[in-house]
């Protein structure tokens, strides 16, 4: 089985050698029928050989008239490679728990791939009470192997010490794209036991270690190691914030500036969380050119704009699950490497996404979302009410414990066809009961200490777009009349706007 590559220099624990092999004798290994656990979160540390490898094979059993799917578990998103090339080949049976990916997307939606869409937070969790089902192979990347056989995670940690501790079997791609100086970087914590035998996650500051920075594995459960990978992350490009963008950020910085002065925030805020995208972008470059200093960041990824407000001095201490860095981020990153690992920690996304955690430091979040609704919930994850978008990520674990959570997106989309504040939501991810603030362009509804008709009369007057403004308070006024009680709706109207949009191509009437 042992085949010598380019170079065995990141294996330095000898043993291991003999387990040296390609992608393709890697992909052998994997049954059809198997759940396999992946390395990778939003576009970063996913394995970049063996996936296409496996879809390869994939293929070719189905060429045959063989049936072959697996179940992926994943940390977050992948990329092409991994995501898109097994859902092209029809490789998926069950996927789990995060996607992005528009083919994975397509095949859900059809109905040819089931998709297990959870709180980020819960996954490992779920993993561990065996509440998932049994997890047969992990696959995962990493930077190197040390001497005594540990791992130096890559530029993600996500589920890939649960994959590694859960699998009979575990597969290892060695990137030797991955600057070697990332070790250190991470904190992969063992403390975790199940109920009734937990105890406290002792983080009490952003910056506190409590772990490893290596993932252990038997050295009998590793039956293969591949080292020909040199491809980088395939980081979805994130563009430059438009004027909305940067109008929904400033709006979000006022409001904090305010809650500053109030002696509600302390002067260097609290440590922030915010998701991917153009809105977050925004609030970063904001914070960039602001009056705030000495920032943290208790989140899940780190974006470029990150390493920016790390650079410029503002941003003092970053923890996170994921570096998702475009190709002059990671350049960054590695020319300057010994400064900003000072800087970052990675963490297990079950730690990075603890609410224990994420209650004690009082994070500020800022998320995404697809719509919300006059009382203040909100759907992150399904279009017009069936069609699964992305997931709910890690915005419940940030939403429902942080000490203030922002919901963020544009008042209109489709050209103003589709209004983003509707009488009723099509889809719940986040209840009126976890959502504080909404902001679009608009301007911002603090919805904390109101009723729902309080919220409504909030939602309508700051946030909704001139074009929808008059049609949401007719519903409102109406709902009001028609004997309805503590949250008033029309049950024959709520969906109507979705239900015409779906018809003639807009909500307008
Ligand atoms: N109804 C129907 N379609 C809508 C819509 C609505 N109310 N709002 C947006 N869309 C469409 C957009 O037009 C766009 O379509 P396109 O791809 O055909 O252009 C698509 O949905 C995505 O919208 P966009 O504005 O580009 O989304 P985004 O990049 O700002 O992401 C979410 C918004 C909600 C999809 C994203 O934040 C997400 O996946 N959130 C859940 C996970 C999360 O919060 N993660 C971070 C936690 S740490």
């Amino acid at each position: 089985m042992t085949q010598h590559f380019e170079s065995l220099s990141r294996i330095k624990c000898q043993a291991l050698h003999a387990k040296v092999m390609s992608a393709e004798q890697a992909a052998e290994l994997i049954p059809s029928g198997a759940t396999v656990g992946m390395s990778g979160f939003t576009g970063s540390g996913y394995p970049k050989q063996i996936p296409s490898a496996l879809a390869k094979r994939i293929r070719e059993a189905h060429d045959n008239g063989k049936a072959f799917k697996i179940n992926v578990w994943t940390g977050a998103s992948t990329a092409p490679e991994l995501d898109g090339a097994l859902a092209e080949a029809d490789g998926i049976n069950m996927r789990l728990p995060y996607q992005s990916d528009p083919t994975c997307r397509n095949k859900i939606n059809t109905g040819q791939m089931h998709y297990m869409d959870i709180h980020l937070s819960h996954v490992a969790q779920y993993a561990w009470f065996g509440f998932l089902g049994k997890l047969n192979i992990a696959v995962i990347e990493v930077a190197g192997i040390r001497e005594d056989g540990s791992l130096i995670p890559a530029a993600s940690v996500g589920n890939n010490k649960t994959w590694i501790d859960q699998a009979d079997k575990v597969i290892i791609e060695v990137n030797y794209a991955l600057s070697e100086k990332l070790e250190g970087m991470h904190d992969i914590y063992y403390g975790t036991a199940l109920p009734p035998h937990r105890k406290p996650v002792l983080i009490n500051e952003p910056d506190d270690r409590i772990g490893s920075p290596y993932y252990q594995c038997p050295q009998e459960k590793i039956i293969g190691i591949v080292v020909e990978t040199y491809d980088r992350d395939r980081v979805n490009h994130f563009s430059e914030p438009d004027e909305v963008a940067k109008k929904i950020a400033s709006h979000i910085l006022n409001f904090l500036k305010e809650e500053v002065r109030k002696g509600i925030l302390p002067p260097n805020l609290l440590p922030l969380q915010s998701g991917v995208g153009d809105v977050s972008n925004a609030v970063i470059s904001g914070l960039q050119h602001g009056e705030f200093d000495n920032l943290t960041a208790y989140t899940e990824v780190i974006q470029d704009g990150m390493l920016g407000l790390i650079k410029s001095g503002k941003l003092k201490m970053v923890s996170a699950t994921s570096l998702s860095l475009s190709p002059d981020g990671v350049d960054e990153l590695n020319e300057n490497i010994d400064f900003y690992r000072e800087r970052i920690i990675l963490r297990t996304q079950e730690i990075s996404n603890h609410p224990e955690v994420i209650r004690r430091l009082g994070t500020i979040a800022i998320n995404g979302m697809i719509e919300c609704d006059i009382y203040g919930n909100v759907n992150s994850t399904h279009i017009m009410g069936s069609g699964i978008m992305n997931g709910i990520g890690g915005s419940g674990d940030f939403a429902r414990n942080s000490f203030i959570s922002f919901f963020v997106r544009p008042s209109i989309a489709k050209n103003g066809d589709i209004s983003a504040i509707v009488p009723m939501v099509s889809h719940v991810d986040h209840t009126e009961h976890d959502v504080q603030i909404i902001v679009t362009e608009q301007g911002l509804a603090d919805l904390r200490g109101l009723s729902p008709r309080q919220r409504a009369e909030k939602i309508i007057e700051n946030c909704a777009h001139p074009d929808y403004k008059e049609a949401l308070w007719d519903y409102f006024h109406r709902a009001q009349q028609s004997g309805a009680q503590h949250t008033p709706h029309i049950l024959s109207e709520a969906l109507s706007w979705h239900d015409r949009y779906l018809k003639t191509g807009t909500m307008k009437k």
